[in-house]
């Protein structure tokens, strides 16, 4: 900013600030306190599809929301237009609060955002979202981690910039940890493919579709019998693949797991 400009909005009273804001995964008591008062001081919110609109009331009356997400796979605004669209909203009015699914840091370009109102010596700050990632298995029951059961988890994109499966899922599949894949729907078989070339067919797996609203859909299976439990089940978009033994420990899912136990003594239940 140059000091021109610097002196022009002290004139106006204006403090250009943009806040990337995580809104939780979905369930709209997700967000966290800091965000919700920050949502209370805003300006100007530019929020994206997956953002719970409850979350809107929190605004004040004369502030303007913008919805600048993609709906039915038609983008609103290309990634582009909205770092422009922060700028400007922000010089003009002030602080914008850039209203984001789960984490902002987690595949949600919060980073690609902040670099580019940065070099226009604009202030920015982040807050910390719950990610859908975490929360959404957690709503089901599932921990990514158990003692004596997985020690770690992985957080993998279905989809890279090159609308490739990202080649750590080949490299989790070898791994004793849970995976947990989002954005992977339309790439289920391939995925499915990797565990079962390394020899992983019985491994449990939950696939969670609108985690944490009232649209909730989950099926559970194995890396067997999945892409048919998809189908009869239709599930789709925005969800979050979990891999591993983990599934089968959740309090919520160990029914489905006993059931099939008992039927083709395929897994053992706590030993
Ligand atoms: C662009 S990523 C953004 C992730 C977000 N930053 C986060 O931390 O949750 C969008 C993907 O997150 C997952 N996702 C987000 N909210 C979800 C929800 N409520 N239920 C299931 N999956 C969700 C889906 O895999 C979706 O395609």
């Amino acid at each position: 900013m140059t000091s021109g400009q610097k002196q022009w909005l002290m004139k106006t009273n204006i403090f250009p600030k943009v806040t990337l804001v995580g809104a939780g995964p979905g369930d709209p008591d997700l967000i966290t306190v800091k965000g919700v008062k920050s949502l209370k001081q805003a300006n100007v919110v530019l929020y994206d599809a997956l953002i719970n609109r409850e979350l809107l009331k929190l605004v004040p009356k004369e502030a303007k929301t913008i919805f600048v997400g993609k709906r039915k796979g038609f983008i609103s605004h290309s990634q582009d237009e909205i770092n422009e669209m922060m700028v400007q909203k922000a010089f003009q009015y002030g602080h914008v609060i850039r209203l984001k699914g789960g984490d902002p840091f987690i595949f949600g370009r919060g980073a690609e955002e902040i670099d580019y109102i940065e070099s226009f010596g604009i202030e920015t700050e982040v807050i910390s979202g719950i990610s859908s990632a975490i929360a959404v298995p957690a709503s089901q029951g599932i921990t990514l981690t158990k003692r004596g059961i997985s020690e770690s988890f992985w957080v993998i994109t279905g989809t890279t910039l090159d609308k490739e499966l990202s080649n750590d899922v080949f490299l989790a599949a070898q791994s004793t940890a849970t995976v947990v894949i989002l954005m992977g729907m339309d790439k289920l078989k391939e995925i499915v493919g990797i565990f079962k070339k390394f020899n992983k067919s019985e491994i449990p797996i939950a696939i969670i579709q609108n985690g944490t609203t009232k649209n909730e859909k989950i099926g559970v299976g194995t890396i067997d019998s999945i892409l048919e439990i998809v189908e009869t089940q239709k599930l789709a978009s925005p969800a979050i693949i979990v891999i591993g033994e983990v599934v089968k420990h959740s309090v919520k899912l160990r029914a489905f797991y006993e059931v099939v136990a008992s039927k083709n003594g395929a897994f053992q239940l706590y030993e």
